[in-house]
C-alpha cells in the first residue's frame, strides 16, 4: 500500500470501529463479535504504530489508554459551571415553582425532571464532531484537563455523527456502575488490597490517575445532562434528544430517566418514583434534578451568583437515626490492615438492626472528635454499610473518654506501622500475629486457590486452637487421627479434610502462587506471573527489571514480590509445600495448544464426556478464555443438557454460535 492508501485506510478503519463501539456500548446493539472487532482494532494499531503521522487524536485505539499524564493542566471553562440549589423538601420544590411562575409571569412551564447522578461533572468540548478537551469541574471558572482519561470511557464519543453542530460542549456526570465498583472491590480484596469505600470518591480518584490505562481497565460510564452553544432546539429535552443522535449516551424517558411533564404534580410524581426505586438502579443517584424546559424562560430566570434559577435539585434524604457509642473495637484483617468498628447500642435503621459501622481508620475517629458513650447520627446512604456521620457533642457526658487509636496490635501486641500517604495502620507481623496467620490459610484453602474440599473458616479456627497448624503448610502433615479428635468433626468429614488436602496437591502452579498470599498478587497477576516464570525458583531470583517487563507488572507487584522472597520465614513454608508435593512448576501439558485463543467462551449445563470444570481446563490449555456470563463479546456459548432458557436466548439473539460438547470437540480438532 502507497502512503496515500495507508493514509485513507486508517481513516476507514478509525471511522468504522468507532461506529461498532458506539453500537455495542450505548445502543447495547452489536453488529459484528468482539472477535471482528477485536481483528479489527489489532490492524488499526499496527498500521497506527508503523505510522503515527496518519493516526488520528480520537482513534479508537485510544480507549484502552497508555497514555501518561504526569501533571493535568488547568484551564479555562468557556461556560461556567456553575451548582444548583440544593432542596430536601417537596414544600421547597413547590416555592421554587411558585418563583418560577412568578418570574415567567404566569407563562406555561414544562419542566424537565431527570436523575441527579452521584459522580464527577464533566465538560467535554467537541470541535467539526471530534472530541477535543475534556475538563473537570473545578471551581466552577477553571478545572483540570483529563481528556486522556476521558477518552478511555467507552460511552463518550470520540467523533459525533449525524448534523451536529461545530462547536460545541457537552456537559455529564462520570460515574462508578456498581456492578464495576463491586467487582474492583472484590478483585482489591482478593490481592490484600484495602477497598474503596464508596463508587463516587472512587470514580473521581480514577479520573485522576496518571496511568490512563488502568482508567480504561475500570469501566467508568458516562450520562449527559447539559448541551452547551447549541440553537438548534428551543428547550433542553430537545436537546438532550438530539445529543443522543450525535451518539452520546442519554437518559431514555423509557426507563423515566428523564421525563417533561407541565405540572407540580408531574415533578411529585417524579421525586416520589425515584425516592423509592432509586435502589434498584445500577448507578448512585443523591437525588433528581429539576429544570425549566425552555431555554428562552431559562433566559428570563438567570443566575444567581452560584446557580441558576432555573433548575432545582431535591436531595433525597439519607436514613439517619441516633444511637449510642458503646464502645471500638479493632479488627485486624488478613493482610494486617487493622479497622476500626464502632459498637453501637443496637438501632432500626432502613429496615434492619444496626449494632456495628465500621470506622475505617484512624483518621475518621479524629475528624468525629469521638467519645466513648457519645450520642452518633448513624446513616445508611446509597452504601449498604452504615456510617456514623456526627456526633451530637451537646450530650457529651464531662467525663467523657476520647477513643484512642491503639499503638500496638489487639491480637499480638506488635507496635502498629502506618506507611507514608496510607490511612490505615498495619500490624507488620505478618507471619505471628494470629488473625493474619489464619486468614493467609483461609485464604490458601479458598475456592479460587487450593479448593480444599471439606476445610473452611471454622475448622482452620479449630486448627489454630488445638495448636495443629500455624500455616499453610502445616496442613499437609495433618493426620486422620488429629482431625478426628476436633469438635464436631465425624469420621467421614475427617477422611472428607484429608482426601482434600491430599487432592489440594494437583492444583496447578498459578493458583498455588495465588494461594500463598502475596500482598497484590491476585488471581491475574499470579497467572501471568507463573506462566512468564514456569517455576517458583525463577520468581524467587527475578530482579526487579525481570518483573516489571511482565505485562501487567507494575513497580509495586515487583517490589512486594522480592519483599515476600525476601523472608526466610517465608521460603521456609514453601519449601515445607514443595517437599509435601505441591505444585511449583507449570505443567506443560501434552495436549496444550494456541487454538483457542483470542476466543472466549461460556460454558453452561450438564455434560456427558467431560464435566465442566474439565471443559473449562481443556479451554485455558488451549489459549481460550472462560468467561462467567454471556455478552456481545462471547465467541462460543458450550451448551449442555439443562442450559437455561433464558441464557440460550440471549446467545441467540446476539447471534453467538452454540455448541454442543460434540461440537465443541470437533472444533478443538480441527
Ligand atoms: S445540571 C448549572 N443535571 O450536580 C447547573 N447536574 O450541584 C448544571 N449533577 O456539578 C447542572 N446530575 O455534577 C445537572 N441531571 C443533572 C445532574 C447534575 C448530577 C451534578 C453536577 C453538578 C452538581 C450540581
Amino acid at each position: 500500500m502507497d502512503k496515500k492508501g495507508i493514509e485513507q485506510e486508517i481513516a476507514r478503519l478509525t471511522k468504522e470501529l468507532n461506529h461498532h463501539n458506539h453500537l455495542y456500548y450505548v445502543e447495547n446493539s452489536p453488529e459484528i463479535s468482539d472477535y471482528e472487532f477485536d481483528m479489527l482494532l489489532k490492524q488499526l494499531q499496527e498500521l497506527e504504530g508503523a505510522h503515527p503521522e496518519f493516526a488520528y487524536d480520537n482513534s479508537p485505539t485510544q480507549r484502552v489508554g497508555g497514555d501518561i499524564t504526569k501533571k493535568f493542566e488547568t484551564v479555562e471553562h468557556r461556560y461556567a459551571m456553575l451548582s444548583l440549589s440544593n432542596s430536601y423538601s417537596k414544600v421547597e420544590i413547590e416555592d421554587w415553582v411558585q418563583r418560577v411562575l412568578k418570574l415567567t409571569d404566569g407563562e406555561e412551564i414544562q419542566y424537565v425532571c431527570e436523575l441527579k447522578y452521584d459522580g464527577v461533572a464533566i465538560g467535554i468540548q467537541y470541535v467539526n464532531g471530534k472530541l477535543n478537551r475534556a475538563v473537570t469541574r473545578g471551581d466552577g471558572t477553571r478545572g483540570e484537563d483529563i481528556t486522556t482519561n476521558v477518552r478511555t470511557i467507552r460511552t463518550v464519543p470520540l467523533e459525533l455523527k449525524g448534523d451536529f453542530p461545530e462547536d460545541i460542549e457537552i456537559r455529564g456526570e462520570i460515574f462508578f456502575p456498581l456492578k464495576k465498583f463491586e467487582a474492583l472491590n472484590e478483585s482489591r480484596r482478593e490481592s490484600g488490597e484495602p477497598e474503596f469505600a464508596n463508587p463516587r470518591n472512587t470514580a473521581s480518584g480514577t479520573l485522576k490517575m496518571q496511568d490512563s490505562s488502568i482508567v480504561a481497565s475500570r469501566g467508568l460510564d458516562c450520562f449527559l445532562y447539559g448541551v452547551y452553544g447549541y440553537s438548534g432546539t428551543e428547550g433542553h429535552y430537545e436537546a438532550v434528544k438530539k445529543a443522543g443522535e450525535w451518539g452520546f449516551k442519554v437518559p431514555k424517558p423509557a426507563e423515566r430517566y428523564i421525563e417533561r411533564t407541565n405540572s407540580l404534580k408531574g415533578v411529585m410524581n417524579y421525586i416520589s418514583y425515584w425516592d423509592e426505586k432509586r435502589k434498584s438502579l445500577p448507578f448512585e443517584i443523591d437525588g433528581v434534578v429539576i429544570k425549566v424546559d425552555s431555554y428562552a424562560q431559562q433566559e428570563t430566570l438567570g443566575f444567581t451568583a452560584k446557580s441558576p434559577r432555573w433548575a432545582i435539585a431535591y436531595k433525597f434524604k439519607a436514613e439517619r437515626v441516633s444511637t449510642t457509642l458503646e464502645h471500638v473495637n479493632y479488627q485486624v484483617g488478613r493482610t494486617g490492615a487493622v479497622t476500626p468498628v464502632a459498637n453501637l447500642t443496637p438501632v432500626q435503621l432502613g429496615g434492619t438492626t444496626v449494632k456495628r459501622a465500621s470506622l475505617h481508620n484512624s483518621d475518621q475517629i479524629e475528624k468525629l472528635d469521638l467519645h466513648i458513650g457519645d450520642v452518633v447520627f448513624v446513616e445508611k446512604g446509597g452504601e449498604i454499610i452504615p456510617k456514623i456521620v456526627g456526633v451530637d457533642t451537646s450530650r457529651r457526658k464531662q467525663a467523657a473518654q476520647p477513643v484512642d487509636f491503639p499503638e500496638n496490635c489487639p491480637e499480638c501486641k506488635t507496635q502498629l506501622i502506618r506507611r507514608e500517604g496510607e490511612a490505615q495502620h498495619y500490624c507488620p507481623n505478618e507471619l505471628g500475629c494470629p488473625p493474619q496467620m489464619k486468614g493467609r490459610v483461609e485464604h490458601f484453602i479458598g475456592r479460587k486457590a487450593m479448593d480444599i474440599d471439606g476445610l473452611g473458616a471454622e475448622t482452620v479456627d479449630a486448627l489454630f486452637e488445638a495448636g495443629l497448624i500455624q500455616n499453610a503448610a502445616d496442613l499437609y502433615s495433618l493426620t486422620f487421627d488429629q482431625v478426628v479428635n476436633l469438635d464436631r468433626m465425624a469420621d467421614k468429614s475427617a477422611n472428607n479434610l484429608i482426601n482434600g488436602i491430599k487432592a489440594s496437591k494437583e492444583i496447578p502452579f498459578e493458583r498455588v502462587l495465588f494461594g500463598i498470599g502475596i500482598r497484590f498478587v491476585g488471581e491475574t497477576v499470579a497467572k501471568k506471573l507463573a506462566r512468564h516464570f514456569k517455576n517458583i525458583d525463577a520468581l524467587k531470583t527475578a530482579d526487579f527489571d525481570s518483573l516489571v517487563d511482565v505485562d501487567e507488572i507494575g513497580e509495586k507487584i515487583a517490589i512486594s514480590v522480592q519483599e515476600y522472597f525476601a523472608d526466610e520465614r517465608n521460603l521456609e513454608i514453601i519449601e515445607k509445600l514443595k517437599a509435601a508435593g505441591v505444585r511449583f512448576v507449570v505443567e506443560e501439558k501434552e495436549d496444550a495448544s494456541n487454538k483457542l485463543e483470542g476466543k472466549s467462551f461460556v460454558v453452561s449445563g450438564v455434560f456427558e464426556t467431560f464435566d465442566r470444570k474439565q471443559l473449562k481446563e481443556i479451554i485455558e490449555t488451549n489459549g481460550g478464555k472462560n468467561v462467567g456470563s454471556i455478552s456481545a463479546r462471547t465467541s462460543y456459548v458450550v451448551a449442555g443438557e439443562n442450559m437455561g432458557p433464558a441464557k440460550l436466548k440471549k446467545a441467540a439473539d446476539l447471534g453467538i454460535t452454540i455448541l454442543s460438547e460434540q461440537e465443541f470437540i470437533a472444533l478443538l480438532n480441527g
